[in-house]
């Protein structure tokens, strides 16, 4: 059984990782998306905010599942006998750090690929980062984050204000 893993902060989920996760989908017989416990990021939405707000958006995808991970993505990995390490890229941008992130999993495990897909070009410039941006300020995220999400994402930085 082929196990891949796509795994993020999903801080929250956007229409990027979405598109992401639906073509990872149908390369694998199961895809883990795999969501990071502790990000040095400090999440704007808890683990468990974010893990609901993916099984909203994810709901309609037969061999997906969603899990939560702290330490390294490397043993997580092995202990669920994942092969495959999936990861976006939208930009250059994005490489550097990326490319670093796969050569030093791959000096931990030599079994362990990491499988960069490019991310929609209608996509390419959205972030969670942005998207909280946007929604912080009152801006139109339409499109931007799956529909059944936006309520709980504008809600969220509404209280805040
Ligand atoms: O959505 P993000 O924040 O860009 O995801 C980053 C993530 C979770 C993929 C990355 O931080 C990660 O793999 N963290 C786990 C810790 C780890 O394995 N580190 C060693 C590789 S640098």
């Amino acid at each position: 059984m082929k196990i891949y893993v796509y795994p993020g902060s999903f801080d929250p989920v956007t229409n990027g990782h979405l598109d992401i996760i639906q073509r990872a989908s149908k390369l694998c017989d199961k895809l883990i998306v795999a969501v990071l416990v502790n990000s040095s990021k400090k999440p704007s939405f808890s683990l468990m905010e974010r893990v609901e707000l993916l099984e909203c958006a994810l709901k309609d995808i037969r061999n997906v599942e969603i899990e939560s991970f702290t330490g390294l993505l490397i043993d997580f990995m092995k202990e669920k006998r994942a092969s495959v390490i999936i990861k976006g890229l939208r930009a250059v941008s994005d490489f550097e750090y990326e490319l670093q992130m796969a050569l030093l999993n791959k000096k931990l495990d030599l079994d362990i690929e990491t499988l960069f897909m490019m991310t929609n070009i209608n996509y390419s410039f959205l972030s969670s980062s942005s998207v909280k941006e946007l929604a912080r300020n009152n801006g139109n995220i339409d499109g931007l984050i799956p529909d059944c999400i936006k309520d709980k994402v504008m809600e969220k930085f509404k209280l805040h204000h």
